[in-house]
């Protein structure tokens, strides 16, 4: 454990799930049975953070703030930040320098779903790294929708390119970082891409260049969902549906995690459970505060 901080990136208009996202945010839509924002919060939970920001449209923000609250009640300190116009993801590091404060980050986007059994593994593994910088390459069928990890001959890193027509890999990057406290110093470099975003694959090269980036293949065994498009967003959730009644356990649910943290107490548990005790949701906080 570090005092690595989180922050997720929440923003944009979301115009590729229109007509749906004219009236509520992206990342509030459901996947199955809770909000997509739940799965990224889970993920930074899983790497012990508890410090976030959630960068999000002005316009926006309180929705999230009615969604999510402060965090208290899951053991976590949000923070909210806007970001006036979507200029890139790197620009993250730079809304988000005051709230970092020196501290290494890692930033996820708040579309991003990931599920793994050795997702806690790799995640610590991430954090542990002080310096420099690690992203995750994942094998996906359309490397030309995403950042594209590039190899040579003896499986180094050679580059990392945005939506390539003609992509070097499989291995697309997803959309999970962990960098080091230079993270906003090197996002003041970056320069506008010509579609005139700062992109973060211009960030992640800069750490590259010095041999500062680490790309881990998240493997087969790992799902990396994609919630892009109307057809991908059902999928996600059916994805959620079939494994979480198969098993009886829940994806991506933020007071499972902190209560298995230590992060929340029994009581706290039962009164989360209470709150939504008209679905399973609630039912499953019951029964993971029994310890079943
Ligand atoms: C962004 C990044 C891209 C990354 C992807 C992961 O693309 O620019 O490098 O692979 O997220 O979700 P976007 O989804 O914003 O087009």
């Amino acid at each position: 454990m570090t005092n690595r901080k989180g922050i997720i990136l929440a923003g944009g208009s979301g115009t590729r799930l229109f007509p749906i996202t004219i009236g509520v945010s992206k990342q509030l839509l459901p996947i199955y049975d809770k909000p997509m924002i739940y799965y990224p919060i889970s993920v930074l939970m899983l790497a012990g953070i508890r410090e976030i920001a959630i960068i999000t449209t002005p316009h926006d923000q309180d929705q999230f703030k009615r969604a999510l609250g402060n965090g208290n009640d899951w053991g976590l300190n949000f923070t909210y930040i806007q970001q006036p116009s979507p200029d890139g993801l790197a620009q993250a590091y730079l809304l988000a320098e005051e709230f970092l404060d020196g501290a290494p980050s890692a930033l996820i986007l708040g579309d991003n779903v990931f599920f793994g059994h050795g997702l806690p593994e790799i995640l610590a593994a991430a954090d542990r790294r002080e310096r420099g910088g690690t992203v995750f390459g994942y094998r996906v069928s359309d490397p030309n929708r995403y950042g594209v990890v590039g190899y040579d001959a003896q499986g180094r890193v050679t580059e990392i390119i945005e939506k390539p027509e003609n992509p070097p890999s499989n291995y697309a990057v997803t959309g999970l970082y962990f960098l080091d406290e230079t993270a906003p110093e090197r996002a003041r470099k970056v320069e506008p891409s010509p579609r005139g975003e700062l992109e973060i694959v211009d960030l992640l090269r800069s750490y590259l260049d010095e041999g500062e980036l680490d790309v881990q293949q998240m493997g087969r065994g790992y799902a990396w969902l994609d919630t892009g498009t109307h057809g991908s967003l059902l999928d996600a959730g059916n994805f959620v549906r079939t494994l979480s009644e198969r098993q009886g356990q829940q994806v991506g649910c933020p007071e499972e995690v902190a209560f298995n943290k230590g992060w929340v107490s029994r009581e706290k548990l039962d009164e989360l459970a209470s709150r939504y005790k008209k679905t399973n949701y609630g039912a499953y906080l019951s029964e993971i505060r029994k310890g079943s």
